[in-house]
């Protein structure tokens, strides 16, 4: 099969489907008239190590105000938010909380998850998260129908059962990874290859 982008309606499915497994940024925002907002993005990953920057890049909605989903309407708005780590016990309600609430309802409240204060920033994180970064907004750059958002790490949250020897352990992190559609996956089928000189 040989498929040319202009002659389809979309490649979403072709895109999703190949770029596989795909982590998952659970963000946590907070509106300006403090509403805790909560939401799964998994076109995510890291851009930088040096300054620590992460990205994640919400389709934009044409039915919802400013055209943009509640998460990044509100990084525009406070130029802060939370990625937490999505691990297996948490699928379920990072799931759940993909649901289109009304702007002013929190997806922490709607699922009953608990809040944790964040150390540099307004939104908390997920309490049950291992891992959570607290980011102030780098850039949000107009990417075709989606809007990218760029974030510098401010600070880290790393839960000691995670840990070895004081340093995050991945094989400890039962992270979850998005297949397509309703489907995910996880890393217990870990393997090592030694990288070549
Ligand atoms: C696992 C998962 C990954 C998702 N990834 C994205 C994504 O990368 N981009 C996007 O626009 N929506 C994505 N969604 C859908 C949003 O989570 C959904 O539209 C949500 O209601 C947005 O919430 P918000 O308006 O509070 O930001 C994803 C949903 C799930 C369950």
């Amino acid at each position: 099969m040989e498929l040319d982008p202009d002659e389809l309606s979309s490649l979403y499915r072709t895109l999703a489907g190949a770029v596989v497994p795909r982590p998952i940024a659970w963000v946590s925002t907070t509106t300006s008239d403090g509403v805790d907002n909560l939401a799964p993005y998994s076109f995510f990953n890291v851009v930088s190590v040096a300054p620590p920057v992460v990205m994640f890049a919400p389709v934009n909605d044409d039915d919802a105000p400013e055209g943009l989903k509640d998460t990044p309407r509100n990084v525009r708005a406070t130029e802060e938010f939370v990625v937490n780590v999505v691990t297996e016990p948490l699928a379920e309600s990072m799931n759940a909380t993909s649901a289109t609430l009304p702007a002013g309802e929190s997806e922490f409240d709607d699922t009953g998850l608990a809040r944790a204060d964040s150390r540099t920033v307004t939104p908390p994180r997920v309490a049950e998260t291992d891992v959570a970064f607290e980011c102030s907004l780098y850039e949000m750059v107009a990417v075709g129908d989606s809007t990218m958002i760029l974030g510098e790490v401010e600070w880290v949250h790393v839960a000691d059962e995670v840990t070895t020897d004081g340093k995050l352990d991945t094989t400890k992190l039962d992270a979850v990874g998005r297949l397509s559609g309703s489907r995910y996956t996880t890393i217990e089928d870990q393997f090592a290859l030694e990288r070549p000189p």
